[in-house]
C-alpha cells in the first residue's frame, strides 16, 4: 500500500505558487483573496483561518470579512459586489455553510464568476460539466492532482463517489468523467452501498462519518481517497474510512489528516492566481 501523500505535494504546489506570485508582484499585481464568514461556526472559523495563514505563506493578499449569523441577506450581497468592483481582489470566497435562514444559492450567484475561486457559480459548475476553462473547486480538483501526480491510471477505469454534494461530490463526478473514467455516485438513499463500492478500481468518500467505508467493501488492490473530515471521541481529525483495515487491502490509500485536506487549500490559492494572472491580460 502507498499512501497518497497530499501534504507533500500540496507544499511543492505552494512553493510554486510562491514565485508565481514574486513574478506577479514585479509587474505591480498583489494577488488578492476575499473571504466572508457568517456566523460563529467553529470549524468554519478554523478553516478560514488556514487559508488566510496559506495565502500569507505564499504572498497572497488576504482580507476576511466576518459577519453575524443574523446579519440581512443583502448585507452579503452588497459585500461580495463590493469586492466584484474591487480591482485588488482577485478571488471571493464565502465560507460555508451559511446559517438556514440565508439563502447560499442567491449569495453564490451574486459572485462575479470570473472571481469565483471556490468554483460553486453556477457558471463554474457548468464549465466542469462542459469541460471548458473555468474554476474547479479545491476540493475535487485537489482530489484528481494527487491521483494524477501517483500516475494513477483514470481512463476507463471504474470509480465510485460516496457523497453527491455540490461542492465535492458531484463536481467530482464531471472531472471524473472528463478523464474518461466511468462514474457511480452513491448517496445516503442508496440501497446497498457495498454493491457499488466493490467493484470500483478507484473508491472515494466524502460523507462526514467515521468508518462509514470498512475494508469488505473494498476490491483488492483498490485505490482509495478519504475526503471525510471528522472528529473522533478523543478530538483527533479522522476520515469516513477504516484507515486500519483498509489500507491493508488497498495499493493507494490517501490518508487523514495529510491527504485531500492539504490540497483544498493548495488548490484554493491556485485557482486565486490564476484569477490574479487574467487581471494582467484583461485589464
Ligand atoms: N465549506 C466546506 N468546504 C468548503 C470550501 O471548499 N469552500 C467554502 N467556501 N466553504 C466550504
Amino acid at each position: 500500500m502507498i499512501l497518497l501523500d497530499g501534504t507533500t505535494l500540496a507544499n511543492e504546489i505552494k512553493q510554486n505558487i510562491k514565485i508565481q506570485t514574486e513574478i506577479l508582484k514585479k509587474q505591480d499585481i498583489t494577488p488578492g483573496l476575499a473571504v466572508i464568514i457568517v456566523g460563529d461556526d467553529i470549524a468554519s472559523q478554523t478553516y478560514v483561518d488556514m487559508k488566510s495563514r496559506a495565502c500569507d505563506m505564499v504572498g497572497i493578499y488576504s482580507i476576511i470579512h466576518k459577519m453575524p449569523s443574523n446579519i440581512n441577506e443583502q448585507k452579503i450581497v452588497d459585500t461580495i459586489k463590493m469586492m466584484n468592483d474591487n480591482d485588488n481582489i482577485d478571488g471571493i470566497l464565502v465560507q460555508l455553510p451559511l446559517p438556514a435562514n440565508i439563502d447560499e444559492n442567491k449569495i453564490i450567484q451574486a459572485i462575479n464568476p470570473q472571481k469565483d475561486v471556490d468554483g460553486f457559480h453556477p457558471f463554474n459548475i457548468g464549465s466542469i460539466s462542459l469541460n471548458t476553462d473555468g474554476y474547479i473547486p479545491a476540493t475535487p480538483y485537489g482530489v484528481i492532482k494527487l491521483l494524477k501526480k501517483y500516475s494513477i491510471k483514470l481512463k476507463g477505469q471504474n470509480v465510485c463517489i460516496v457523497g453527491a454534494s455540490n461542492i465535492v461530490g458531484k463536481p467530482l463526478m464531471s472531472l471524473f468523467v472528463n478523464e474518461y473514467a466511468t462514474v457511480e455516485i452513491c448517496h445516503i438513499h442508496t440501497k446497498d452501498l457495498k454493491a457499488h463500492t466493490i467493484d470500483a478500481d478507484i473508491v472515494c468518500v466524502a460523507v462526514g462519518k467515521i468508518g462509514l467505508i470498512t475494508a469488505d467493501m473494498i476490491k483488492d488492490g483498490a485505490v482509495v481517497v478519504d475526503i471525510g473530515i471528522n472528529k473522533d471521541s478523543d478530538g483527533r481529525l479522522t476520515g469516513d474510512v477504516d484507515f486500519e483495515a483498509v489500507s491493508k487491502k488497498c495499493s493507494y490509500i490517501s490518508p487523514v489528516p495529510g491527504g485531500v485536506g492539504p490540497m483544498t487549500i493548495a488548490m484554493l490559492l491556485e485557482n486565486t492566481i490564476k484569477s490574479a494572472k487574467k487581471r494582467k491580460t484583461d485589464g
